[in-house]
């Protein structure tokens, strides 16, 4: 092969190479463009449809970011209307406060919600005051150092009645390793059989690792992962 043809040939396989990493990079930006229309299609519908169901007294805090996403709190919903359960717990208050406050109170039950902070706690007050939900108990229980873990203060939470739906969005996860482990040993034997406890955030490899330590404790706890934003994971005691 001449200087000229071994050039040319070069050149020829440049331009391949070149155009090959365009049309992918154009084809990885289509998916992406169209996961995000996808989401804001999702976060539009669930927004209208829970601002509907609500019909709030005063503006709500945002869904998603570090409140539970819209189509969760949609599941939420759904879920308390067919199960009718009689007392929900949710770790991390914040809008699922208002959203399952108000879900729990169109089918008679309660919810307790606990909060670690301070500020939190006095947001969520207002909003519960605003929108009347007196079926609601807002708990604040710092984060205490036990057992390894960095989590909800035990003291603060006695005395609760039996759970039907648990909630585990708190604490937040740098709190400490696997910081959302303790909630299933503290409220396993509160938990009526077959209550469900939701896990938000089981994309994450924290919250996943805490949910294969739960049903390794617990090998008959069912799993099942929503088909939601953040793969919500639901669990279910064995009943
Ligand atoms: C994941 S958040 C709980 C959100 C709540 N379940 C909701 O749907 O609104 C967990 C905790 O993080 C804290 N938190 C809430 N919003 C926050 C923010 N924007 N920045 C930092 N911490 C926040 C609160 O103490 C809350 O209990």
């Amino acid at each position: 092969m001449t200087t000229t043809q071994l050039l040319i040939t070069l050149s020829v396989c440049g331009v391949a190479v070149i155009l090959l990493t365009l049309v992918g990079a154009l084809y990885v930006h289509s998916r992406l463009r169209r996961r995000e229309y996808e989401l804001a299609c999702m976060y539009a519908w669930h927004t209208t449809a829970l601002h509907h169901y609500l019909q709030p007294k005063v503006p709500l805090p945002e869904a998603g970011g570090w409140a539970l996403s819209p189509d969760l709190l949609s599941f939420l919903v759904r879920h308390i209307e067919a199960e009718r359960p009689r007392h929900a717990v949710e770790l991390g208050s914040g809008l699922s406060t208002v959203v399952l406050g108000r879900a729990m109170k169109n089918v008679g039950g309660c919810l307790t919600s606990i909060e670690a902070d301070t500020e939190y706690l006095a947001r969520t007050r207002v909003l519960l005051d605003a929108e009347g939900l007196d079926n609601v108990t807002l708990i604040h229980a710092p984060i205490t150092p036990r057992d390894g873990f960095r989590w909800y203060d035990h003291d603060a939470m006695k005395e609760l009645a039996p759970i039907d739906l648990l909630l585990v969005d708190g604490p937040p996860t740098l709190t400490c390793p696997l910081a959302r482990y303790p909630a299933l040993p503290f409220f396993w034997s509160l938990l009526r059989e077959g209550a469900a406890i939701v896990m938000d955030d089981a994309d994450r490899r924290s919250e996943q690792q805490t949910v294969a330590r739960w049903r390794k404790d617990h090998p008959k706890l069912s799993l099942t992962h929503l088909p939601l934003y953040r793969s919500p994971a639901l669990l279910r005691k064995p009943g």
